[in-house]
């Protein structure tokens, strides 16, 4: 298994292109499956969980096609309505595919995921949807089976018990080819949730409200091809400004979207650094942070526009060299400080009170060997890593390969001594 070699206390400086968002790829992907016609995205991003999702689509009959940042889908000979268990245990997003699977096809197999690392994270919600919208759907065997009796999808209100992306998306896509008017309350309002609402859009689909908590979908009989641009990856960007500021450096991201970084742009100025920004670029500066380093800021995850869960452990990694103590709490997943025991590895002093992590501040860690256990963790252990004095060795990122395309790359070209080891 492949890991990370850092030679830490090296700030970061000089530019960093942003890659399209992983999770606007995956939904964007799945609803290729909506119309016989070619899809084309563009500023895709290179990742292992684009690969896995590709190879489901191929095992259905699409033809997928991936050069470089561009991914040309067409899914006009699906012979298999199935996501079978070996695909979707290795990417919990595969369950996108079962919204449109059902919408166009009528039907459609999916395993059901199970857990994962940093929760039970069931998809009660996304079955509860298609069956408010005319599906019969069981579960049997570890599979969801779905099928539509009437033939075709009927519009109806849905309101989902939380808050949940996939599954606003899910239902999103499976509501554009029902009959009739569909209203999703409670919807998710993330950025990747409206790029999937724009794409559609672009292929015919009647909606209004994406990006709200309301989406209002009007069904129509068919849609038709169209070539999209993936929203940056906002969680990519929040990730170099967390190392930037990590060790304060001065960084500058290009090709992201700033609105989509406010509530994290506000903790990492309450921390101590400077921040600026135009359309589609931020600079940060930690190079000259009062007292020379970053002060606690604490927070609390929460759906967008909040904090975002997915930023949590790169802004835990920023807290543990911050002056004072911050309170972190996670609200969203229920396992998701697996990184915490790992950073105590390399000499931070954190304490987990249920949800809530309190980190104590200190003024060096030490470069020791961790273990990284999931997608997000990993990354907060690199950020930790190339802040530490001395060398860290990141085990299992193929964790981090999941969702970061060549990030040791883009670590190396803004002076992190990093390396690749097999
Ligand atoms: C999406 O996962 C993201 N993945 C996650 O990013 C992200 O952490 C998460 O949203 C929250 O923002 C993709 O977009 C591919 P949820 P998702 O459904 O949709 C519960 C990363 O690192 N829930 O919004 O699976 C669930 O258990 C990944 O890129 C139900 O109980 O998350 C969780 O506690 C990690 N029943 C909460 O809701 C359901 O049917 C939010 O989950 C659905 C969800």
């Amino acid at each position: 298994m492949d890991k990370l070699r850092i030679q830490g206390e090296r700030p970061l400086h000089g530019d960093v292109q942003i890659s399209g968002a992983k999770n606007a790829a995956l939904p964007l992907m799945a609803a290729s499956l909506l119309t016989d016609q070619p899809v084309v995205l563009t500023n895709a991003p290179e990742l292992m969980d684009v690969r896995t999702l590709g190879h489901l689509l191929t095992g259905m009959g699409a033809q997928v096609a991936q050069e470089g940042a561009s991914i040309r889908l067409q899914a006009d000979a699906i012979t298999a309505c199935v996501a079978p268990y070996e695909r979707v245990k290795t990417m919990r997003a595969s369950v996108l595919v079962l919204g449109p699977l059902v919408a166009r096809f009528g039907q459609a197999r999916v395993s059901l995921p199970g857990g994962c690392a940093i929760g039970a994270r069931p998809v009660d919600q996304h079955i509860k949807g298609l069956q408010q919208l005319g599906a019969e759907v069981h579960v049997e065997h570890g599979d969801i089976v779905a099928s539509v009796p009437r033939g075709r999808l009927k519009g109806a209100r849905i309101s989902t018990d939380m808050i949940t992306v996939t599954g606003t998306e899910n239902l999103m896509m499976a509501a554009c080819l029902a009959e009739g008017e569909s209203v999703i309350e409670n919807a998710a309002q993330e950025p990747e949730v409206a790029d999937l609402a724009a794409m559609l859009q672009k292929m015919g689909a009647r909606i209004d409200g994406a990006g709200t908590s309301r989406v209002r979908i009007q069904g129509v009989d068919r849609l038709h091809g169209a070539e999209h641009a993936i929203v940056p990856d906002r969680i990519e960007a929040g990730t170099f400004l967390c190392a930037a500021v990590a060790t304060r450096g001065d960084v500058t991201l290009r090709g992201c979207v700033p609105e989509h970084l406010d509530s994290l742009l506000d903790k990492l100025r309450e921390a101590g650094a400077t921040l600026t920004s135009g359309a589609d670029w931020i600079r940060v500066q930690a190079d000259a942070m009062p007292g020379g380093r970053a002060r606690a800021v604490s927070a609390r995850t929460s759906e967008y526009p909040g904090f975002a869960t997915d930023m949590q452990a790169q802004f835990m990694a920023v807290n543990c060299l911050a002056q004072g103590a911050a309170h972190l709490t996670e609200t969203i997943f229920e396992n998701r400080f697996m990184h915490v025991q790992e950073l105590v590895r390399l000499g931070a002093t954190i304490a987990i009170e249920g949800n809530t992590c309190v980190v104590q501040g200190v003024k060096r860690l030490s470069g020791a060997t961790v273990m990284a256990t999931d997608l997000r963790a990993s990354a907060g252990l690199v950020i930790a890593g190339l802040a530490a004095e001395g060398e860290t060795l990141v085990e299992r990122i193929y964790h981090l390969d999941r969702g970061y395309a060549g990030m040791e790359h883009k670590l190396a070209a803004l002076g992190a001594n990093i390396a690749r080891v097999r």
